[in-house]
């Protein structure tokens, strides 16, 4: 394998020394395991020539961008091969005119952001990792982010795709179009995929001019309840807020403890933003979302007067990971999604758990687009610890579909979620998505052990 591999990519893009294995036994979840070597191609026919080799030899092949997914779909849990796409990080193309960019798997977001922006232009999911995720990794797992209500899921911006089978043949999907319903629409299949089916090496992207302004500001509300309502009449008010994130009381704790950040005593926060072309637009729907939050009795309103404001109120959602992160031994980070309307309801659901098994989660998120990242805080060295909170997980796993929402709005099944996929999805459509997976990937190499789907 070793000498094959390193035919392939040269000596310097090839590892099989433990020190450098050990960084992609993890990705940002509990799971871990370690790879039996690590790739870093320059080209898509390097791929390619890897796929096939691992394809003879059925070697696991896993795909990786940053490794930041928070459900193990990184995470070589059969050892074998990992593809780092990280060195294939070119720009291949923008074309402001037809609307697109064209970009290796390995561009980073946030870079890919600051190239469009010289022209006035961006690529609009808000992943909270987009300073390292990569285009790749973003297209595999349909990351989604702070503005899905408004803008949606990188899923939405997805015109086309170059992929490496599993058999190492390479296919070009989509087309450079706005609009396109030429043939099935593969693109779309490979979105979300998780590394099961192929290797991404290239996309081409839908851009959008970027907002020239916006609002910000945040709400204090004493009673959960009064919190849901206010995000949900605002949703179906007529405006469509860019940002209407929640914060709970767990969470504001924890930033309260662990920063220097002043917050009030509250049940929940809102941090929301209206964005537009003009200063009149963003103003006026601002207008609207601060009426309605104050008919449901907020605590206090703040609106962000300057930039330096604004960015202080942001400043509370954007520690919140990392200072629940530091509140606990371990955690689980989930990231379930209901209707808009349903947002009270998985809320005071979670704070029952929480309650009934004296565990402690704090949940925060995207709340304009129902989706909630309830942080189970616990102690992985604690077997009993561990036992509730796989409990308390699967407790709000079937929550979340009882009120007719999803397992995951945007972090994927990955490895940690791959055991409820039933709970969501009938044994007829189990069966036909494992199908896909078989014609695809016969010999089982794409990132086995994931998502139910080779079981
Ligand atoms: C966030 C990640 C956890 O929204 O999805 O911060
Ligand atoms: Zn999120």
């Amino acid at each position: 394998m070793l000498k094959r591999l390193i035919e392939i990519v040269g000596k310097e893009n090839f590892t099989d020394q433990l020190e450098e294995l050990v960084p992609y036994s993890y990705d940002a979840s509990i799971n871990v395991h370690r790879p039996d070597a690590a790739v870093w191609p320059e080209s898509t026919e390097q791929v390619s020539e890897i796929v096939k080799f691992a394809n003879e030899h059925k070697t696991p092949l896993i795909p990786r961008g940053a490794g930041t997914s928070l459900s193990g779909g990184a995470v070589p849990i059969q050892g074998g091969i990992i593809i780092d796409l990280s060195k294939m990080n070119r720009i291949l193309e923008i074309s402001i005119e037809n609307r697109y960019a064209k970009v290796q798997a390995g561009v980073v977001c946030d870079d890919l952001n600051r190239a469009l922006a010289k022209s006035g232009f961006i690529f609009p999911p808000d992943p909270a990792s987009s300073s390292v995720s990569t285009i790749g990794g973003n297209v595999a797992t349909n990351a989604g982010g702070i503005k899905g209500a408004k803008y949606g899921t990188t899923r939405d911006y997805v015109l086309g795709l170059q992929v490496v089978l599993p058999t190492g043949e390479i296919m070009q999907t989509g087309a450079y179009t706005m609009k396109c319903v030429s043939g099935y629409d593969l693109s779309k299949l490979f979105v979300g995929s998780e590394g099961t089916l192929g290797v991404i090496t290239e996309v081409t992207l839908k851009i959008n001019p970027i907002p020239r302004h916006a609002m910000t500001a945040v709400a204090t509300f004493a009673r959960l309840e009064d919190a849901g309502k206010a995000i949900s009449q605002t949703m179906m008010s007529g405006v469509l807020p860019s940002v209407m994130e929640i914060l709970d009381k767990v969470t504001l704790k924890s930033i309260k403890e662990n920063t220097d950040i002043d917050l009030p005593d509250a049940e929940a926060m809102i941090l929301t933003e209206t964005d537009g072309y003009t200063w009149q637009e963003v103003e006026a729907q601002m207008e609207v979302v601060l009426n309605i939050f104050n008919q449901n009795h907020p605590i206090s309103i703040k609106t962000a007067k300057d930039e330096k404001d604004r960015l202080d109120l942001w400043k509370a959602r954007k520690s919140a990971y990392a200072t629940l992160a530091r509140a606990s031994h371990s955690f689980v980070l989930d990231d379930v999604t209901v209707p808009v309307s349903r947002i009270s309801d998985l809320l005071l659901g979670i704070q029952e758990i929480s309650r009934k098994h004296g565990m402690l989660i704090a949940t925060y998120g995207h709340a304009g687009d129902g989706n909630l990242h309830p942080q189970i805080l616990y102690d992985e060295y604690d077997p009993n610890q561990v036992e509730l909170m796989e409990k308390v997980e699967e407790e709000i796993f079937d929550l979340a579909i009882s009120l007719k929402g999803t397992l995951s709005g945007e972090h994927g099944i990955g490895l940690s979620k791959a055991n409820y996929m039933s709970l969501e999805h009938d044994p007829v459509e189990m069966a036909l998505m494992r199908k896909i997976k078989r014609v695809l990937d016969p010999n089982n190499i794409m990132n086995p052990g994931k998502r139910a789907l080779d079981k």
